[in-house]
């Protein structure tokens, strides 16, 4: 069977999929997205996800709580429809489409979509390796708490990282580390797990918070505060978090080698414990 997606609460196949050239998230970037993994069949903090998605809805000032619910349960429908048992899905929803004009019509149909793709976890290659990275100014706009598909910022600095040989980008704001391309970003600095705060200016991981309960669970010494930008070099370990990409150690940012250049003793507990968590499920 070919692969099917979920547009406007039809399950029609992917070939067949399209939305009008009106609609306002092509046009205006109108639009807001989550991304969750799905273990062994189980769907993996969905919930934290859906709330989120309410957030950003509220961010661009559309109410769709009712809409978000119905996406919800019917991407699980998706889900069991794919039979896949690792998965990550991706859900979608625009205010939807009218003749182009900023001004947003009041009672417009948003348009809703899933798509549920093969997911495995990062290879052992790569989180026994690390990634690298390097940092670039936060051009990006004061609602970052908003998944939003505008990732145009999130896209370039991921390709200005691949043109310098790296593997990701570190957004750093007036001197602070904030995020990075599409994960969040954590230091250990002095022995203490720091990541930056939950402000408009980071998107609020669930993974990140997921990393945090585990870290407090460990009992490890960790805050959320602001991570001058000038101390990362000095970081004894570094990671980046986020629902497909999980937990990465990143080894060296700048061209400058974090701590011993591996990943360090506390992101190696922090990834077991998470790998044993989602093997809970
Ligand atoms: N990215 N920060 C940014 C800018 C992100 O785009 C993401 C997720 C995260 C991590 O959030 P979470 O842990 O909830 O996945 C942080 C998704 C996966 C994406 O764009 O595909």
């Amino acid at each position: 069977m070919s692969k099917e997606v979920l547009l406007n609460g039809h399950f029609i196949p992917y070939e067949e999929a399209s939305v009008s050239i009106d609609d306002r998230g092509f046009q205006f970037a109108e639009g807001i997205y989550e991304v969750f993994r799905v273990y062994n069949g189980h769907p993996f903090q969905l919930e934290r996800h859906v709330r989120r998605m309410r957030a950003s809805a509220g961010a661009l000032g559309l109410e769709l709580d009712d809409v978000l619910a119905k996406l919800a349960e019917q991407s699980l429908q998706l889900l069991g429809r794919s039979g896949l048992k690792e998965a990550a899905v991706y859900m979608q929803v625009t205010s939807g489409h009218s003749p182009r004009a900023h001004l947003r019509p009041v009672a417009l149909e948003p348009t809703t979509l899933a798509i549920v793709n093969p997911a495995s976890p990062p290879s052992a290659k790569v989180t026994e390796k690390g990634i690298t990275a390097i940092t670039v100014s936060d051009e990006r706009w004061a609602k970052c708490y908003a998944k939003t598909t505008m990732l145009l910022p999130n896209a370039a600095a991921k390709r200005r990282a691949h043109a310098a040989g790296c593997d990701e980008a570190l957004f750093v704001r007036d001197g602070f580390l904030m995020e990075a391309s599409a994960s969040n970003a954590f230091v250990v600095i002095d022995g203490v797990l720091t990541t930056a705060p939950a402000s408009n200016y980071i998107l609020h991981g669930v993974t990140r918070a997921v990393v945090l309960d585990l870290a407090r669970e460990l009992s490890l010494s960790c805050v959320e505060a602001p991570i001058p930008a000038e101390k990362i070099p000095s970081a004894e370990e570094m990671f980046t978090t986020g629902t497909t990409t999980e937990i990465l150690p990143v080894v060296v940012v700048d061209g400058k080698t974090i701590g011993t250049g591996t990943p360090g003793p506390i992101t190696r507990r922090l990834l077991e414990a998470y790998r044993s968590k989602v093997a809970a499920l």
